[in-house]
């Protein structure tokens, strides 16, 4: 009886079989068959309600007609592979699915190439504490005691954090506070940039409480102020354009003399303030644009330095990452830099 049955199933699937017409049906047959509950699992289970006798038997019969369907599946397979016939087209010469790239963030690349520029003039990078005591920020470059030019800086002030010798803890509201570390750990001829992130109380288009600034320090005999604006000419030149120039305006800070702030020409009107059809420029209106502060380092700094003002003269620059960014690549608002949004970070 049960081996009756074992061949009717065995020609049952080679009729099947033969009849496939692709991949999937095979799939199909095959599962019907061999699979855990296929019509062969069915009759296995069969077994130990045999006569001991039979068991064996039965076992090697159906045995015999797993392995030949099993075969004849296997076969089947391999031809229709070769004839293509396996229900799913499949075109070799379709370009992959590219894994999502990530990339360094706009602002650190603007680091990068920042850093770039001013190692060819020999600057050295270094990193100064973003958790800064007052006398690095403040006192120290000169700020006197409750001056109101403190408050330009609208700094950040850390709770309990007090030093006996440099006053209050803060977060250091510009990169200026690396110019007193640097000046105590190295001696004259001095080229630093110092790359820091920044913070101060102010938030709005142009304005985020943490920021990214970049100084420049110079400390060597008979550093002056046209090197100050050689050196100035030679960023925007390598970062901005070939035509673009640096302008020097008087200004005041407390730890330079003269103090400056710094303009760069306009790309738009090239300077002129005019555009080519006689239209006032709408991009800066005065032919220049606002960059940032410079000066030549104070003597009272130099000498809490540990440097000697009589022998020793620098100049010092420093601004935002952003600022620079955000006009080279004419971005409107500062906070695109720090959401995170893919669709606006891929497109750089
Ligand atoms: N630290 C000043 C600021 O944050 C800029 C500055 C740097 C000015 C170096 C003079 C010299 O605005």
């Amino acid at each position: 009886m049960l081996k009756d049955q074992i061949n009717n199933l065995k020609n049952e699937a080679i009729g099947q079989i033969l009849e496939v017409k692709d991949i999937r049906e095979l799939k199909e047959i095959r599962a019907k068959f061999l699979g855990r509950s296929g019509k062969i699992n069915d009759l296995t289970r069969e077994i130990p309600k045999l006569p001991e006798g039979e068991r064996k038997e039965i076992g090697r019969l159906l045995n015999e007609a797993k392995k030949t369907i099993e075969e004849i599946i296997e076969e089947t397979e391999k031809k229709l592979v070769k004839t293509q016939k396996t229900g799913e087209f499949f075109d070799l010469t379709l370009p992959g699915i590219k894994p999502p790239e990530g990339h360094l963030h706009l602002i650190t690349q603007t680091i990068t190439e920042i850093t770039n520029i001013f190692s060819r003039l020999g600057f050295r990078m270094a990193r100064y504490p973003e958790v800064e005591w007052d006398y690095y920020a403040f006192g120290g470059l000169n700020f006197p005691e409750n001056h109101p030019a403190r408050d330009e800086w609208e700094t950040f002030f850390i709770a309990d954090l007090y030093h006996s010798k440099y006053g209050k803890g803060i977060l250091t509201p510009h990169t200026s506070s690396g110019q007193l570390r640097e000046m105590e750990k190295y001696k004259p001829p001095i080229r630093m940039l110092n790359i820091a992130k920044c913070y101060r109380r102010q938030s709005d288009i142009s304005h985020s409480p943490m920021f990214y600034q970049f100084e420049g320090l110079v400390v060597d005999e008979n550093i002056n102020i046209t090197h100050l604006k050689g050196t100035l000419d030679f960023f925007f030149k390598n970062f901005f354009g070939e035509e673009r120039e640096a302008r020097i305006r008087p200004y005041h800070f407390q730890f330079t003399e003269p103090s400056f702030e710094v303009d760069v020409s306009c790309s738009e009107c090239k300077g002129s303030g005019v555009l080519e059809s006689g239209e006032i420029c709408r991009v800066c209106k005065k032919g220049w644009l606002e960059i940032g502060g410079a000066g030549m380092v104070h003597p009272t700094v130099l000498k809490n330095g540990g440097i000697d003002p009589e022998k020793y003269t620098g100049f010092a620059f420093g601004w935002g990452i952003e600022r620079v960014l955000m006009m080279k690549y004419g971005l409107g608002d500062i906070r695109l830099l720090f959401e995170g949004d893919l669709r606006f970070l891929n497109q750089f």
